[in-house]
């Protein structure tokens, strides 16, 4: 069949570089003569026809241009009761309704899912192109907009160390990412980050903040940065033993990871964590035995990290994925994704990369930041 018309979306969380993947889509698109079409919003925009032309002329350098000139929406049209196979051919029919040939699917395992259904119950001819902020996809070992977020929360944490100094605080920091740390662990362990708590690894309040803190209080330090994931919880015993601000029917009515732990992930787990310190007569003596008067305040990352424009990576990441995902739709190569392995762009199966992954225990960044928490206190210990 050949090609004459393209449609691209975006969906889910935005983030910087997906207007370079468009860019990148629109360049190759252009060069072998073939009209590109924007779908607003989403999967919202296919149901809804709502589209605009994307002419390349009236977008030189979109690249570098953060966010997504198409908007985008959470909307998953399998979430609806009817039978899959039925929508996946109302999708495909709205696609023939609009005359576009194929299209290209920008998003994470939500929107790729739906993308992978479309193909699996009706043929379609969508390829995926992998974003995500949190990089948890797997897949491809970075999504673009990754590298652009943890530059950010690590110049946050940056610019915190200097008043977290001249007020002897101590700032929990919170850093987007409900079920990995990937961005917590690259931005805390480039910024240096006292205190590293992620998904993954469920804390232990007493063990891993309140005696870390200490520890460092007793070696000579004024000012602490805790960098935590939104998604960071503590791990049930901590929870019953450790815990004096949640109430019981909260925790019994929140979701359980795996191993039963309930997942603090809606509940501002900054908050929590300073609330919880400040109930820490002990801990608070510790620190006024070193002269500094116990001080403790939460910063919450949240948007600012999905926002403002790509760094120099991710705009060519995402030009990259672009330039790749469109000859997929010239080779006709649908059902497939984009992905990035080591420092190639491959080609997987859209079922493979709407998966999701985490920084399992033989991450290199597991011990780092072990290493990174404790070395400084214990190599000043008297
Ligand atoms: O999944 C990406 C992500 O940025 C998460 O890190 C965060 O929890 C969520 O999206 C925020 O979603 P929303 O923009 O809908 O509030």
């Amino acid at each position: 069949m050949s090609i004459k018309k393209i449609g691209i979306l975006t969906g889910g969380g935005d983030c910087p570089g997906l207007n370079s993947v468009i860019y990148g889509i629109m360049l190759k698109a252009y060069d072998t003569g073939i009209e590109c079409v924007g779908i607003l919003k989403g999967w919202k925009g296919l149901i809804e026809n709502l589209t605009i032309p994307l002419n390349i002329a009236e977008h030189d350098d979109l690249h570098t241009v953060g966010g997504t000139i198409l908007y985008t929406s959470r909307t998953n049209p399998f979430k609806s009761i009817e039978s899959k196979e039925k929508v996946a051919q109302d999708l495909v029919a709205k696609l023939d309704e609009l005359g576009i040939d194929a299209l290209i699917a920008i998003g994470g395992d939500d929107t790729l899912s739906v993308a992978d259904a479309m193909c699996k119950y009706a043929k379609a001819n969508v390829i995926g192109c992998p974003k995500t902020i949190d990089n948890d996809l797997a897949g491809t070992h970075y999504t673009f907009g990754f590298w652009s977020a943890v530059q950010l929360a690590s110049n946050a944490m940056d610019n915190l160390t200097t008043t977290a100094r001249s007020h002897q605080r101590v700032f929990v920091v919170e850093i987007m990412g409900r079920d990995a740390g990937f961005l917590t662990m690259y931005s805390g362990i480039s910024a240096g980050a006292d205190i590293i708590l992620i998904p993954e690894t469920p804390f232990d309040f007493e063990r891993d903040i309140v005696e870390v803190l200490r520890n460092r209080v007793n070696a000579g330090y004024k000012h602490h940065i805790i960098a935590t994931s939104e998604g960071a919880y503590p791990k049930n015993e901590s929870l019953e033993r450790d815990f004096n601000t949640i109430s019981k029917e909260t925790i019994d009515n929140l979701p359980k990871d795996t191993y039963g732990n309930p997942l603090l992930a809606k509940l501002n787990i900054s908050k929590i964590i300073v609330d919880e310190l400040n109930l820490r007569k002990d801990l608070k003596s510790d620190f006024q035995n070193n002269g500094v008067d116990f001080e403790s305040r939460s910063v919450v990352l949240g948007h600012t990290m999905r926002a403002g424009t790509p760094n120099s990576y991710d705009r060519i990441l995402g030009l990259r994925f672009g330039l790749a995902a469109m000859k997929l739709v010239l080779e006709g190569k649908f059902g497939n994704m984009v992905s990035l392995q080591g420092n190639k762009i491959e080609t997987i199966p859209l079922s493979e990369g709407v998966k999701k992954k985490y920084i399992t225990k033989d991450n290199d960044k597991m011990e780092l930041r072990d290493l990174l928490v404790k070395i400084r206190y214990l190599s000043k210990q008297k």
